[in-house]
């Protein structure tokens, strides 16, 4: 089987026109002169790819701190711990607590590679665009889900999508998390070139280590342990085999996945739709961007959309018809009910009623989000003049608000006397404005201090 080589199929995530070229350090645009370092050997291919590592390295710095803090809480406890299965529990949790500390600190090491570390208070003002949502540790059972539990979910996940695929030869799985459903997909499957997608560096570097047949340790920590002895397990995560050549990892957002249009025959977003910010609209466009004509998208998962909004709490209907809407046409649509999270250590494990959709792409979606027309032109070229559009000058009025305040915080001031004068000067509705600013206040402080822990 001749292989499709990943490198043909990259467009740079930045300006979504021109391609990525390999360079000394790993990939380039030549357009937007930047380069896409590789982390762990994965490409980091997200549209800001310092702002990104400078987020990723903060959320791990958090997470450590998060074991470290456990870890030291346990040992409080169990300093004043009378009863002998007490003791040995959170023995176990604040050893397993400090292991899992390192085992994350080491699995992870890649991302503190590539040193370009941006000041703080520039980290804090400009930001990534990743989702605030995600931390490293969202979704992590998957992990132990995919690669330690044994087959069942797996088998079952296979059963329904791999069918729903076919022969694709170029697949894509957006949100591949710990990667076994792409793995899968790659070593049962047609296609030359399988392509694991996701944002979640613990997730990608753990799968990228087991998928070439590396072993990884971590410990699982399930939600209702059976036994004392279970509230805290060492996993050793391997695959059943390593993969075979083809199967390609990287680091992007799905939404502004760096690739060319049509670069695929298979897009699978298997429990993603309802977990990100998008709407489902500007999902199906941006899949239906990314494949060939004729090509499938393949969704599997829940249903949940978690919006207050109920216009945006979509149902199975409705899903149908925004893929219809966005060029496609829906061959199939099933439930099936399928064995989910089922940890053997825990006593919860699920059974849920899984939606599966295959579509095929029948024209362009009527707004390509991820295509060119995404980006006006003077976000490509450089030398334009930046137009003030209505977008724009509403964030500038918003951050006016936001320096007036912080500049009024001079070590003296209250909260009373700060919404006196800001209700005083118009800045904030005068019934509001007390709220507002503890709430400004407080959202500033904590954004602040992840990045000063960091
Ligand atoms: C519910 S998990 C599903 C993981 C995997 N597909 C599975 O079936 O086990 C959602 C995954 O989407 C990833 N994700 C969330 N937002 C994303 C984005 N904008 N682009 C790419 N991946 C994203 C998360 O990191 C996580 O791995």
């Amino acid at each position: 089987m001749v292989e499709v080589a990943l490198p043909a199929l990259l467009q740079c995530p930045r300006c979504r026109r021109a391609p990525l070229v390999p360079d000394e350090a790993a990939l380039a645009c030549r357009a937007c002169r930047v380069q896409f370092p590789r982390v762990g050997g994965v490409p980091w291919l997200f549209a800001d790819p310092d702002l990104s590592l400078g987020d990723w390295r903060n959320r791990l710095t958090l997470y450590l701190e998060d074991f470290a803090a456990a870890a030291r809480l346990a040992e409080i406890e169990l300093s004043g711990a009378r009863r002998a299965p007490t003791r040995a529990r959170l023995s176990l949790l604040r050893e397993a607590y400090l292991e899992q500390a390192r085992l994350v600190r080491e699995l992870l090491a890649p991302l503190a590679m590539p040193a370009l570390p941006l000041p703080h208070a520039t980290q804090l003002a400009v930001g990534s665009a990743l989702p605030l949502s995600q931390d490293l540790h969202s979704y992590y059972a998957n992990v132990h889900r995919d690669w330690c539990w044994g087959g069942e979910e797996n088998q079952a996940a296979l059963a329904q999508v791999g069918p729903a695929v076919g022969a694709a030869e170029r697949v894509l799985v957006l949100g591949a998390g710990a990667g076994r459903l792409a793995y899968d997909l790659h070593q049962t499957g047609a296609s030359r070139l399988t392509v694991a997608l996701d944002i979640n560096p613990l997730l990608v570097l753990a799968a990228e280590r087991v998928v070439r047949g590396v072993p990884v340790e971590l410990y699982e920590f399930p939600i209702a342990p059976l036994r004392t002895e279970d509230v805290a397990v060492r996993r050793r995560l391997v695959a059943p085999a390593p993969a075979r050549a083809g199967l390609e990892l990287v680091f992007a957002d799905a939404w502004r996945a760096p690739f060319a249009p049509q670069s695929f025959e298979a897009v699978v977003t298997p429990w993603l739709i309802d977990i990100v910010d998008e709407d489902l609209e500007q999902i199906a466009s941006a899949v239906n961007r990314l494949l060939v004509p004729g090509g499938r998208w393949v969704n599997f998962g829940s249903l949940a959309f978690p919006w207050r909004n109920p216009a945006r709490r979509l149902g199975p209907d409705e899903v149908r018809e925004v893929a219809t809407e966005a060029g496609f046409e829906v061959t199939l649509q099933r439930d099936a009910a399928l064995p989910y999270m089922r940890s053997p250590v825990s006593r919860h494990a699920r059974t849920e009623t899984v939606a599966l959709l295959a579509a095929e792409k029948r024209r362009r979606a009527p707004r390509e989000d991820g295509g060119d027309a995404a980006q006006p032109a003077w976000l490509r070229d450089t030398a334009l003049p930046v137009p003030r559009t209505e977008a724009l000058a509403l964030a500038a009025d918003a951050s006016r608000i936001q320096a007036v305040l912080l500049a009024l915080v001079d070590g003296k001031r209250s909260i009373d006397e700060l919404t006196r004068i800001v209700a005083e000067q118009r800045l904030l509705p005068p019934a509001q404005a007390r709220s507002a600013v503890q709430g400004l206040l407080e959202r500033l402080l904590r954004s602040a201090e992840r990045i000063e822990r960091a």
